[in-house]
């Protein structure tokens, strides 16, 4: 279960708070060759494709939320298009250099389609192709659970939005419902709500391997962050994967 529909702009102002999108640009340029073709799917408003089109990447984004595409297309950027479409159904004749899903989009797929979105992504991939995949696991959502938040984001242009977010957990689906209220203050001072919600499958490294080898995706590197930090010891940090097509060698 899945929204994220609600404008893009104000997931444009949210996301700036969370993410550091040069280090992600840089991280991402660094395994297509120049010119590359590039496939986000799950790319929400097309953050990361403008950036890649900019450094002269050929992109294409894929997401289920229809405002936020809607978003990603009005705001242009060179080298990108955008189709509407669930990672679950998304089919192309088209091949790609690298192929990704960050800011832990897997984790929103239900988990018995998450093995096959991974043999998706692998079959995608041109010879010598990359896979780059960020993960939620199992300590980030223990150590980031609090029952209720209360967050401010402020955009450039006045605007201030207060995230009401709750979270449950379903312990036997191993699955974390996360339930937000978006309230938005424009500088004028018009007031909208949103409600945006989302479940996640809480994911463990161990996990998250098998999946990979199962679709066929040799691991190359693993990441505790887009600066190529090393995965912690003690497991904190997301979890970064690189990956090529088995029998291929790479890297
Ligand atoms: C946290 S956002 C990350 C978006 C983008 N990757 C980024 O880094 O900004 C999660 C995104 O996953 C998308 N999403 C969730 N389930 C999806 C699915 N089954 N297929 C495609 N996109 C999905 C949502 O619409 C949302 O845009």
């Amino acid at each position: 279960m899945t929204s994220f529909e609600f404008p893009g702009e104000y997931y444009e102002i949210m996301r700036g708070d969370f993410r550091d999108l040069a280090a992600e640009t840089d991280f991402l340029s660094s395994f297509a060759s120049a010119g590359g073709r590039v496939l986000d799917l799950g790319c929400g408003t097309g953050t990361n494709l403008r950036e890649l089109g900019a450094r002269g990447f050929s992109c294409l984004g894929a997401d289920q939320s229809a405002r936020f595409i809607e978003y990603a297309r009005g705001a242009g950027g060179r080298n990108v298009e955008y189709v509407h479409e669930r990672a679950e159904t998304f089919t192309t004749d088209d091949r790609f250099d690298l192929v990704y899903s960050i800011f832990m989009t897997l984790n929103y797929l239900p988990r018995a389609e998450l093995r096959t979105v991974l043999r998706t992504m692998r079959g995608l991939l041109r010879p010598g192709g990359h896979v780059v995949l960020e993960f939620g696991h199992l300590l980030n959502f223990v150590e980031g659970f609090q029952q209720h938040t209360v967050a401010h984001h402020r955009g450039g242009d006045g605007v201030l939005i207060t995230r009401l977010a709750r979270q449950a957990i379903n312990p036997h689906a191993a699955n974390w419902r996360n339930e937000e209220t978006l309230l938005v203050r424009e500088s004028d001072g018009r007031v909208s709500l949103y409600d945006n919600f989302f479940d996640q499958a809480v994911l463990t490294g161990p996990e998250v391997r098998e999946l990979l080898a199962d679709a066929g995706l040799r691991i190359i590197a693993e990441y505790g962050g887009f600066r190529k930090e090393p995965v912690p010891f003690h497991g904190r940090g997301p979890l970064v994967i690189v990956a090529t097509a088995q029998g291929e060698d790479s890297e």
